[in-house]
């Protein structure tokens, strides 16, 4: 019986990431996966993870399953992390949480919830969105519509496009948001623009699903969940999914939450029961290891204060490269790559064609999607001006 599965192909981004492995050239450049990589090209343990991780070894005695919803400590550092320390909302009890395997867990565990609420609604995402958000909440069998989101004609968000689509989204129906850093565009909300999302969930009575995975990799902590602290001070009910992976370097821990902001305490509460068992179907019990060091860190004042130091730094590199990369691949080619200093976190679409990153690729060993989207911090001060050269002679090319 199992030999009638079929050999299916590589998922399109890991594929691209084994092809730039697989290629020596010293001069290779490879922009492909999301991670952050450091000056070296490194993906680094943040000091405080690694002080934590010594802290939790020497004192471990158990290796006993987490409680159902994760481990306390993390929950609440990750509510606060969201919502802000002194959120009435927490205080409230309006806000519940449970520990996931990863952000993509969260966007399961929040999907099987909203899925329960009312099965095969509608959720709207963005055009274009990561492309996992599709599996993971089409699985569980909501339906999709498509907003406009990215104008690749002004390398910004179509931010009337996205209203005007926006307008066509039903009461209880649910609209997917990027809460900061969106993936693949770099192309965030202003504040103004996140207001107007609001009044419009306030009239249309749609519910947002905020997937925020990249918390601290754009402006600052506290700014980059503002669109996110907006809505949920003007709404009743949201979705939330948070991840751990890039703000404290937690890839492989899979670490995240699926957090709720609910109309009373007593739905925050029901929310969290029907979330254990979303869980128990999937994967019963959450990992431990990475939710123990993040609850640490977030519990531990010394060390969320060298964590927010660390987090400054990785800001600033990132931020410096997106100056860098705008100047450099500007005088390399004579286009206007200044949007690439406006957008925000770690992914840029360079607006090339296809066949141009096809190029890039065979010709310059420079790896980057088709959609043209890189890692900005897969750059550095070795490769950047191998980068601005291919990307000159493709352009020159056409
Ligand atoms: C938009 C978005 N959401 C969620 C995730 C979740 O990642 P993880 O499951 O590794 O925490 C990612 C990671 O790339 C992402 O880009």
């Amino acid at each position: 019986m199992l030999d009638q599965l079929q050999r299916l192909p590589d998922d399109p981004i890991l594929g691209l990431v084994a092809q730039a492995a697989a290629d020596h050239n010293p001069q290779k450049v490879d922009l492909t996966i999301g991670i952050y990589m450091d000056e070296n090209g490194l993906c680094p343990v943040f000091d405080a993870v690694q002080r934590a991780q010594q802290q939790l070894v020497a004192a471990e005695s158990t290796k006993a399953y987490l409680p159902a919803v994760g481990d306390a400590a993390f929950n609440q550092g990750i509510q606060q992390l969201l919502f802000g320390e002194d959120s009435a909302l927490l205080a409230d009890g309006r806000v519940s949480s449970i520990q996931t395997p990863g952000g993509c867990g969260a966007v399961r565990i929040g999907a099987e919830i909203l899925q329960a609420a009312k099965p095969g609604n509608r959720v709207w995402i963005s055009d274009p969105t990561w492309p996992v958000h599709i599996p993971l909440v089409g699985s569980v069998g909501l339906q999709f519509s498509k907003y406009r989101y990215y104008d690749p004609a002004t390398h910004g968000v179509n931010f009337e496009a996205m209203v005007e689509d926006l307008k066509g989204v039903a009461r209880g129906e649910i609209v997917l948001l990027h809460g900061c850093c969106h993936n693949p565009s770099g192309a965030d909300l202003t504040l103004a623009q996140w207001s107007v999302i609001a009044d419009m969930a306030e009239s249309q009575g749609f519910i947002p699903f905020i997937d925020i995975a990249y918390q601290g990799m754009g402006d600052g902590l506290e700014e980059d969940a503002a669109g996110l602290r907006l809505l949920a001070q003007r709404l009743p009910e949201m979705v939330i999914a948070a991840s751990c992976s890039k703000n404290l370097g937690l890839y492989r821990e899979r670490t995240g939450a699926a957090v709720f902001l609910c109309q009373h305490a007593d739905n925050a509460q029901a929310l969290v029961s029907q979330a254990k068992v979303a869980a128990r179907k999937v994967y019963s019990m959450p990992p431990a290891h990475g939710a123990l060091l993040a609850g640490k860190v977030l519990s531990t004042p010394e060390l969320t204060a060298l964590w927010h130091e660390e987090l400054a730094g990785v800001r600033a590199r990132i931020n410096g490269l997106r100056g860098a990369l705008s100047e450099t691949l500007g005088a390399a080619t004579n286009r206007d790559f200044s949007f690439i200093q406006r957008e925000k976190g770690m992914f840029s679409f360079l607006g090339l064609s296809p066949e141009q990153c096809q190029r890039l690729r065979a010709e310059h060993s420079v790896y980057l999607l088709d959609s043209s989207r890189i890692n900005v911090a897969g750059v550095n001060g070795a490769n950047i001006d191998n980068l601005a050269t291919a990307v000159a002679q493709v352009c020159k090319e056409g």
